[in-house]
C-alpha cells in the first residue's frame, strides 16, 4: 500500500532534497537509466535523477514512432538547453512489428510494455551496465492498474512483474506517492520550464492509444495530423486534456461530387483535476465546426468528425 502525499500537503523543495538523497543512497556509485517522453512525470524523474547522479544517469528518448509531430527532437533539444544530455533511440521498426495485427486494447498495451521494458530497455541496460531503471509511475497509474481499469504501461511490480528477475534491472519510482497536481508543483520547483510542468498529459502508449483497432504507420500518420489540428484549435480552451481518436469503422462521405467511404475522427476534450473522473468541455459549436472543417480538408481520408459528450465514468479519457 503506497501512502499518498497530497498536493496541498506537499513541500516541493523538501520533497526534491529527500528524493535526491534516496536516489543517491540506492544507486551508490552505480549507473541508472531512464526513458524521457517529455511528459511532466518522466521529465521530473529525469531532473531528480540528473541532480542526484549527474552523468551516471543515462537518459534515453525512445522513438517508438508513436509520438506526436516533431516531439522526439523537440524534447531532446529542450533538455539539452537545461544541460541534460538525452540520447534519441530509433526503435520505430521494433514497435510497429510488435503491434502488427494486434487489435485488442489490452494486447496493444501489453505489446508496447513488452517491447519497451524487455526488448529496448533490456538491451540498453545490458549495453550500459545499469542496474537501476528510474521511472515516473504516479499513484493514479497504480490505482487504475490495480482496479483493472487499464494497464498503465509503466506499472510493473503491481502486476507481479519482478523486473530484476525478468528484465535484469531494479526499478526506482520516486513519484509513486504523488498525483499529477503534486508532480506539477515539484516539477516547477525543480526548475523545469512551464511548457513541461504545465504540459497536458499524454499517454505512455502515445498515439497507439488513439487508434482503435490495429496500429499501422499509415494510421499513426493520420491521427498525428489530426492531433496537430485538434491541439492547435483547443490550445486556448483551458481544458485538462484534448485529443483526436481515429476510428476503425468507415462511413460513407462525399468529396468532389464522388462517393468516398472514409475514416472518422472523434474529438475529445476533458475537464478534470486528477484524471480519475472527467467531464466533457462545453466547447463552443463554432470551434467544433472549425476543427471538423480543418480535419476533413487537411487530413487525407477523413470524411466524418464527432465530439464525445460522455463523462468519465463510464467513459475513460482515452479510447483504447
Ligand atoms: P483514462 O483513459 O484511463 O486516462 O481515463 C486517464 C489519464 O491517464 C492517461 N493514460 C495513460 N498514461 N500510460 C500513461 O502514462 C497509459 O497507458 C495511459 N492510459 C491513459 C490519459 O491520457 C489520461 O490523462
Amino acid at each position: 500500500m503506497v501512502e499518498e502525499i497530497k498536493a496541498s500537503e506537499l513541500n516541493p523543495e523538501e520533497f526534491i532534497s529527500r528524493k535526491i538523497e534516496e536516489i543517491k543512497s540506492t544507486v551508490g556509485d552505480g549507473i541508472a537509466i531512464n526513458a524521457l517522453s517529455g511528459g511532466v512525470d518522466s521529465s521530473l524523474v529525469t531532473m531528480l535523477g540528473h541532480k542526484a547522479l549527474n552523468e551516471r544517469l543515462l537518459t534515453y528518448f525512445i522513438d517508438h514512432g508513436l509520438m506526436r509531430e516533431g516531439e522526439p527532437q523537440h524534447i531532446v533539444d529542450l533538455f539539452a538547453n537545461l544541460g541534460v544530455k538525452v540520447e534519441l533511440v530509433d526503435a520505430r521498426d521494433e514497435f510497429f512489428s510488435a503491434l502488427d495485427g494486434v487489435e485488442d486494447p489490452e494486447e496493444k498495451r501489453e505489446a508496447i510494455t513488452r517491447t519497451f521494458y524487455k526488448d529496448v530497455f533490456g538491451r540498453l541496460v545490458r549495453e550500459s551496465g545499469a542496474k537501476y531503471l528510474m521511472q515516473g509511475t504516479i499513484l493514479t497509474d497504480v490505482d487504475e492498474t490495480i482496479a483493472g481499469i487499464k494497464r498503465q504501461h509503466n506499472v510493473l511490480s503491481q502486476l507481479g512483474i519482478d523486473t530484476e528477475e525478468e528484465y535484469g534491472y531494479e526499478t526506482l519510482e520516486p513519484l509513486i506517492q504523488l498525483r499529477k497536481d503534486g508532480v506539477r508543483k515539484v516539477a516547477e520547483a525543480a526548475g523545469l520550464p512551464e511548457e513541461i510542468y504545465n504540459r497536458m498529459p499524454f499517454l505512455g502508449p502515445a498515439l497507439a492509444g488513439r487508434v482503435i483497432g490495429e496500429v499501422t504507420p499509415k494510421k499513426i500518420e493520420t491521427v498525428r495530423k489530426a492531433t496537430v489540428i485538434v491541439e492547435e484549435l483547443l490550445a486556448d480552451s483551458g481544458a485538462f486534456q484534448y485529443m483526436a481518436i481515429l476510428h476503425k469503422d468507415r462511413v460513407t462521405g462525399m468529396r468532389d461530387g464522388a462517393r468516398e467511404f472514409g475514416q472518422q475522427i472523434e474529438v475529445r476534450c476533458w475537464e478534470s483535476i486528477d484524471a480519475r473522473t472527467a467531464t466533457p468541455t462545453r466547447v463552443p459549436h463554432e470551434v467544433l465546426e472549425k476543427i471538423a472543417d480543418r480535419l476533413v480538408n487537411e487530413v487525407p481520408g477523413v470524411v466524418s468528425v464527432t465530439y464525445n459528450v460522455t463523462a468519465k465514468p463510464p467513459s475513460t479519457m482515452e479510447a483504447v
